[in-house]
C-alpha cells in the first residue's frame, strides 16, 4: 500500500471511540474494563463501525483518567491484563474491527520509574534530565521557574524536596517529558513498535502539538503569544512525527498516525499531515462550530481546501471525551464550543438538540473522509450536568477551585439495558457505576433502542450500513448543490446526495439522503 494510498482503510473509515472506564463493566467493581469491552463487541459490529480507538488503558494512578501513565507497556489491572488486550485486538480484527490507541507523549505519570528515579538522583542528574527540572526564581527559589500555566488551571509548575521546579502543563502528576532527550525519543519509537507487534493498527497522538518546548523557559504574556510559541506547534514536533511515520511505515500492513491537535491556524495544521509525518488529525474546528448553515458550509469548505495539497483525508467529529456531549450543545442558544466557554448549565432544549444531533449524523457521515463516533453518542446521549460535586473526578475541577466543572459529564457509564442504574453497564449485584447516570437513560439503553426505528441508535445503525455499502460516501469529492439559503445541499457521485435543512422553517433541523440516480 502507498503513501496515502485511496485504498487506505483509514480514509474513510467510521471510527468508534471507546472511554475504557464507561463503556462496559465486566468484573463488577463499577469501572468500565477489557472484559466488558470483549463481551460487547458485537455492539459495535451491528453499529457498522470499522474501527475502535481506546482512550488510554495503561497502569495509572488515575489522577487525569488515565492520561498520567506509569507504564506504557502494561493494562492497569482495574481493566485487565495485557494478555486480555491481546486477545480482544484479536477478537476485534476477527470481526473486521481495527484498533486504535492513545498513545501519550507530552508527558508520564509521577508514578512513571523514570520520574520516581530523577526524583531520586536529585538536580543535575541525567534521570532529571528527561523532564523540565528547574531551580526558582525569588530569593529562595521559592517562585516558579516561569509564568507558565498549567491547562488544568494553577502554575504549570511543582516543586520537590530539594527545591528545585518540574514542569506540567496538565497535572502536577503529569510531569512534561523532554523531547530534546534522544533516550525519550528511542522510547516511545520503541512504545510504538510494542503495540504495533501485538496487532495494534493506529495510535492517537495525545496533545501531539504541545511536546516540544522552548529550552529557554521564558516567560510569555499569554494574551499575545510569541511565535514561535514557547510550547505550542513548533517545528521541532514534526521531525519526530517523521520518526513515528518511519516505524509505522515499516510494517507490511501499514500502520496510522492521527494527531490531536487543537490549532486554529489551518495552515500549520496541515503541516502535520504532509505525506511524512501524520495520516490523520481530528477536525476540531467542525466540533467546534455553530449550528448554523453558513458557519459548516465554511468549516467544510475550509477543512476540504486545507487538505488536498497534501492529500490526507479530512476527518469529522462531533464530540468526545473531552467536550460537552453534542446533544447538549446544540440544544443551546450559543451552540458553539470551546474549551474556554464550555458554558456549563447553560439552558439547553434536549429534543431540540437530539433533532440537530440526528441530522449532525446524517450530515457528517456523508462529508469525504473518516468519522469519529464517541461511545453514547449514538444512543443520543447528553452531558449529565447534575453529578454531585463530591463524586467529580476531572482534575480540571479542582486545579480551578470548582470555577470549572470539567469533563466528567460526557464521561458517565453507558446504559445497556433494564430499567434501573447501573441500567446493565456492571453485571447484578456489583458496585454502583463510578459515576451515577441519569434515571432518564432507562429509555436510552441499547435494549431499549433497539428495533425502535424511530431510535438514535437505528439512524446510526442504517447510516453506517449505507456508509459502508453505497460507493459514494466516505473517502472522495463533494459539490455543493443549489439550496436555499439556510439548506445544505452537496452531492456525492455516483447518485447520492445529502440535504441539510438549518433554515429555521419546518422541517428544520433535519437531514435526509437521497439517491439521485
Ligand atoms: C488530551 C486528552 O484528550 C485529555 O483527556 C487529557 O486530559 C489531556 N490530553 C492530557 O493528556
Amino acid at each position: 500500500m502507498s503513501v496515502n494510498d485511496s485504498r487506505a482503510w483509514w480514509r474513510d473509515a467510521a471510527i468508534y471511540q471507546v472511554y475504557v472506564r464507561s463503556f462496559a463493566d465486566g468484573t463488577g467493581d463499577g469501572v468500565g474494563d477489557l472484559a466488558g469491552i470483549r463481551a460487547n463487541l458485537a455492539h459495535l459490529r451491528e453499529l457498522g463501525v470499522d474501527a475502535i480507538w481506546f482512550n488510554p488503558w495503561y497502569p495509572s494512578p488515575m489522577a487525569d483518567a488515565g492520561y498520567d501513565v506509569s507504564d506504557f507497556r502494561d493494562i492497569d489491572p482495574a481493566f485487565g491484563t495485557l494478555a486480555e488486550a491481546e486477545a480482544l485486538i484479536a477478537d476485534a480484527h476477527a470481526l473486521g474491527l481495527r484498533v486504535i490507541i492513545d498513545v501519550v507523549p507530552n508527558h508520564c505519570s509521577a508514578a512513571h520509574p523514570w520520574f520516581r528515579e530523577a526524583l531520586a538522583a536529585g538536580p543535575g542528574s541525567a534521570a532529571r534530565e528527561l523532564f523540565w527540572f528547574r531551580p526558582g526564581r525569588g530569593r529562595n527559589g521559592d517562585e516558579p521557574p516561569n509564568n507558565w500555566r498549567s491547562i488544568f488551571g494553577g502554575p504549570a509548575w511543582t516543586r520537590v524536596e530539594d527545591g528545585e521546579w518540574y514542569l506540567h502543563l496538565f497535572a502536577p502528576e503529569q510531569p512534561d517529558l523532554n523531547w530534546t532527550n534522544p533516550k525519550v525519543r528511542e522510547e516511545f519509537e520503541d512504545i510504538l513498535r510494542f503495540w504495533f507487534n501485538r496487532g495494534v493498527d493506529g495510535v492517537r497522538i495525545d496533545s501531539a502539538g504541545l511536546v516540544s518546548k522552548d529550552p529557554s523557559l521564558a516567560d510569555f504574556d499569554p494574551a499575545r503569544p510569541p511565535v514561535p510559541h514557547p510550547f505550542d506547534d513548533r517545528d521541532e514536533v514534526h521531525e519526530i512525527y517523521q520518526g513515528w511515520r518511519a516505524v509505522a511505515d515499516g510494517y507490511p500492513d501499514p500502520r496510522v498516525l492521527i494527531g490531536e491537535i487543537w490549532l486554529p491556524d489551518v495552515e500549520r495544521f496541515m503541516l502535520y499531515l504532509r505525506a511524512d509525518e501524520m495520516h490523520t488529525a481530528f477536525n476540531f474546528d467542525f466540533l467546534g462550530c455553530a449550528w448554523d448553515a453558513g458557519a459548516l458550509v465554511g468549516v467544510i469548505d475550509a477543512t476540504l481546501a486545507a487538505h488536498a495539497p497534501v492529500r490526507a483525508p479530512a476527518t469529522w467529529v462531533l464530540s468526545n471525551h473531552d467536550v460537552i456531549r453534542h446533544v447538549t450543545r446544540y440544544g443551546r442558544a450559543d451552540t458553539t464550543f470551546t474549551h474556554q466557554h464550555r458554558q456549563h448549565a447553560a439552558p439547553s432544549d434536549r429534543a431540540l438538540g437530539t433533532r440537530r444531533a440526528r441530522a449532525a449524523a446524517l450530515l457528517y457521515l456523508a462529508l469525504p473522509g473518516s468519522a469519529y463516533i464517541y461511545q453514547g453518542e449514538e444512543l443520543g446521549l447528553w452531558e449529565v450536568e447534575d453529578i454531585p460535586e463530591n463524586l467529580l473526578q476531572d482534575p480540571i475541577f479542582r486545579r480551578t477551585h470548582g470555577a470549572e466543572r470539567g469533563r466528567d459529564g460526557c464521561r458517565v457509564p453507558l446504559p445497556w439495558s433494564g430499567s434501573q442504574p447501573p441500567f446493565g453497564f456492571s453485571p447484578p449485584g456489583s458496585r454502583a457505576p463510578w459515576l451515577p447516570q441519569p434515571a432518564r437513560w432507562r429509555d436510552f439503553s441499547v435494549a431499549a433502542q433497539c428495533g425502535d426505528p424511530a431510535s438514535m441508535l437505528e439512524l446510526y445503525r442504517a447510516a453506517l450500513r449505507l456508509r459502508r455499502t453505497e460507493p459514494a460516501l466516505g473517502d472522495g469529492a463533494m459539490a455543493w448543490l443549489p439550496a436555499p439559503e439556510g439548506v445544505l445541499a452537496f452531492a456525492r457521485a455516483p447518485g447520492f446526495a445529502c440535504l441539510a435543512n438549518l433554515c429555521g422553517r419546518l422541517p428544520t433541523d433535519t437531514a435526509v439522503w437521497l439517491r439521485t440516480a
